[in-house]
């Protein structure tokens, strides 16, 4: 029997009396690129802060290869590459010293250090732009040199909140190019979106989730037949409705 690498048992998470994410059941298999697709403010970003240990859950748990967000949070993280939606990095530093920083912060030394920075650089293929100011890249390569930093502790998992927003053309290609090499060595990725196209094809599953509950998950191609339909753009507009958003 197949045992999910994510399991998402009854997730509740409420701000006040607002509920973001109503009970919630998931699994996500090992090795697949798994879509958690939404308009804004569906609950994506909620899910990604539960499941990298930013805030508790109200009810429910996520195991990660069995261990529990509740109790063994510091585990999963070392399991986990985040990449989150804002840039996280120093502007003032090249992309190699950031890269250098969080190698540091992750423990690595000496060439076992140079051998990952290399890697990862080579991943996002930023090499040639390594030594320049972060503060002098493009959004696009900000958002890959973000990737190369989630990648640098070799985690297994690869989460990705809005990966393409706000990316140029050819970030966007480089950061699908690089989610299709990175699935191809083994990790598992889950990434969100609020906008389904472009993300369609790269994704073996994906969720509809609608303010806070979960409509539907499968196959794309599934998913299209279940809705009688080959367009995405007509599955999302009758699952989300009017207030669809391509923002
Ligand atoms: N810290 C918070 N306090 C109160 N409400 C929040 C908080 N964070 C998110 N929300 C609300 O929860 C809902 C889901 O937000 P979010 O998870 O960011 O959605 P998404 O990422 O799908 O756009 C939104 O209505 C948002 O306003
Ligand atoms: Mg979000």
């Amino acid at each position: 029997m197949k045992s999910p690498i994510i399991e998402v048992k009854n997730l509740t998470k409420k701000y006040g009396k607002f509920i973001a994410l109503n009970d919630i059941n998931l699994e996500i298999e090992k090795g697949e690129i798994f879509g958690l697709v939404g308009p804004n403010a569906a609950g994506k970003s909620t899910f990604i802060s539960i499941l990298t240990g930013l805030i508790k859950p109200t009810g429910g748990d996520i195991f990660v290869k069995g261990f529990s967000v509740l109790k063994n949070s510091s585990k999963i993280k070392s399991l986990l590459g985040y990449v989150p939606q804002d840039v996280a990095l120093y502007p003032m530093l090249s992309g190699l010293d950031n890269l250098n920083f969080w190698a540091g912060i992750y423990g690595l030394k000496g060439q076992e250090k140079k051998k990952r920075i290399n890697d990862v650089l080579s991943i996002v293929q930023l090499e040639d732009r390594a030594r320049q100011k972060v503060d002098e890249y493009s959004g696009g390569m900000k958002r890959r040199l973000n990737i190369a930093v989630a990648l640098i502790h070799n985690p297994e998992i690869i989460i990705m909140d809005e990966p393409v927003v706000g990316v140029d053309v050819l970030s966007k290609k480089f950061i699908l190019d690089a989610l299709k090499d990175l699935k191809k060595s083994g990790r598992t990725i889950l990434i969100t979106s609020h906008y389904i196209n472009e993300l369609a094809e790269l994704c073996d599953r994906i969720a509809l989730l609608d303010r806070g509950r979960i409509k539907m998950s499968g196959q794309v191609k599934d998913i299209l037949k279940h809705y009688g339909t080959e367009n995405l753009e007509e599955v999302m507009i009758s699952v989300f409705g009017g207030y669809h958003d391509e923002g």
